[in-house]
Order: C-alpha cells, then sequence, then structure tokens
C-alpha cells in the first residue's frame, strides 16, 4: 500500500539488520522502498541490495554533503546507472547549509548529475537546503526538466514547490511532517497536488512522531502518509495508493 520513496539502508544504522526491516515493512504495509546512494564508495551495496531483494530498488549518486567523496563524472554515473534495479541519478543538489562557499565544487557536481540523468533517461533525486535559488536555476540552466524527478525531503517555501512543480518535479514529504513545528510545511503539503506528491522517511533520520528521536525506517513512512491524509481531509490508505501509484510511474517501476 506504502512505497519509501527515499531511505538509505546502507547505512550502518540499517544494514546490519535488513531482514528486520523487510519484515517490519512487511508488517506496517510498505510495499518497497527505494534505497538512495550518496556516494560511488557506498554505491556497490546499495546496488546489491535491489538486486537482492524484489521490492527495493536503488539510485546512482553522490550527495553535496560529501565533499571529500570520489567525484563523478557524467560517463561512469551513466554506466552505473545501467545496472539492473537503478532506477534514478541522485542523490545530487545544493546544500549550503552543512557547507558554506567556496561551493563551486557542488553546483559542478550537481550540473554533472543532471546531464547523467538526461543521458541515462532516469528522473533526479534532488537535495536542496539553504540553496532553493541556485537549486531552480540549475535545474533551469541545464534542462532537468527533460527527465525530471523529485525534491526530496522536502521543507521549502510554497513559491518554491511550485516553481519545482512547473519544471515537472514531484515532492516528497518526510517525517518532518508530523513534527510540532512545521505548521509551515504541512500548509506546503496540503497544497501539493495529489498526483506529484510521494512520501519518504529519508531513514535512518527524521523518525516521524511518535518514533520522533530514534532510527528511522521505512515501516514508519506510513505515519507520514497519516499525517498527509489528515491535512487532505482523506483516508491514509488513499494516499498510500496514490503516492505508490506516482512513485511506479516516476521511476518506471
Ligand atoms: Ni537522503
Amino acid at each position: 500500500m506504502f512505497i519509501d520513496s527515499h531511505c538509505h539502508l546502507s547505512f550502518p544504522e540499517l544494514a546490519g539488520d535488513i531482514d528486520g526491516v523487510l519484515e517490519r515493512m512487511r508488517g506496517a504495509g510498505v510495499d518497497g522502498a527505494l534505497n538512495v546512494c550518496v556516494t560511488l564508495e557506498e554505491f556497490p551495496d546499495v546496488a546489491r541490495l535491489a538486486q537482492a531483494h524484489p521490492n527495493l530498488w536503488a539510485s546512482v549518486g553522490v550527495h553535496p554533503d560529501y565533499r571529500e567523496a570520489r567525484e563523478p563524472d557524467v560517463a561512469t554515473l551513466v554506466a552505473l546507472a545501467r545496472q539492473p534495479r537503478v532506477v534514478a541519478i541522485g542523490e545530487t543538489g545544493l546544500d549550503y547549509f552543512r557547507l558554506k562557499e567556496p561551493l563551486d565544487w557542488q553546483r559542478e557536481r550537481f550540473r554533472v548529475h543532471i546531464r547523467a540523468a538526461r543521458e541515462a533517461g532516469l528522473p533526479l533525486i534532488i537535495h536542496t537546503r539553504a540553496a532553493a535559488e541556485d537549486t531552480l536555476k540549475i535545474m533551469r540552466e541545464e534542462r532537468a526538466s527533460d527527465v525530471g524527478g523529485v525534491m526530496h525531503c522536502f521543507t521549502e517555501s510554497r513559491q518554491v514547490a511550485e516553481a519545482a512543480l512547473d519544471l515537472g518535479f514531484h515532492i516528497s514529504f518526510s517525517g518532518i511532517v508530523t513534527f510540532k513545528n512545521a505548521q509551515d510545511l504541512r500548509e506546503v503539503a496540503a497544497a501539493v497536488p495529489l498526483e506529484r506528491l510521494l512520501i519518504e522517511t529519508d531513514a535512518p533520520y527524521l523518525a516521524p512522531v511518535p518514533h520522533r528521536g530514534r532510527t528511522n525506517e521505512p515501516a514508519y513512512v506510513a505515519f507520514v502518509a497519516e499525517a498527509i491524509a489528515k491535512l487532505k481531509g482523506l483516508d491514509r490508505n488513499r494516499i498510500g495508493i496514490e503516492s505508490s501509484r506516482v512513485f511506479r510511474r516516476l521511476f518506471n517501476v
């Protein structure tokens, strides 16, 4: 019924208990999860997990926060993207919150990912933090709209959401929508049309209420669906079914 559109099952908090993670997903009605890559060093593990489990998928990319990671080029990303079960390029994007200028390398890395996505014909998974304006500018300059994708763990304003929707992108909400202080974000989520809305955990981080502060995992994506259902005056299962349909269409699975 639910699909977790963004998690990191290869991180040490979860990698040692994949059987448990999968079992709890089943118990919570979570049919699948996209295991998102953050470095090329990590990619073999990310891909292997997806290749070993029919309800997991993988991405390939180097996250903007990983300054010291091996730098990807277009050809490498495109080649890795051809491996079985790889359905997206990312996560990529800009983060001016964790790291400070000069960040020319980060903007260039983002451009490389968009070029790779266009060449591979795969959607993008985009992370943006304290950098919305530059993120949108680079998306436009590099014609990210040719492939589309998702703005993951969305925490920006309604205007930024609308700009991303105009570029053909989807908006994914995490457990942050369940946090007490996230009223502004709930208003954004209420305004995003169901046919462009995804749900995610970003596990092992950002566990939703009532698990806030603990290790997050894909089974908890149902709490995200529940929070969004409340905002839209719909049933939790309806959010699960609709967002799963959106996921399968976007990632072509
Ligand atoms: Ni992530």
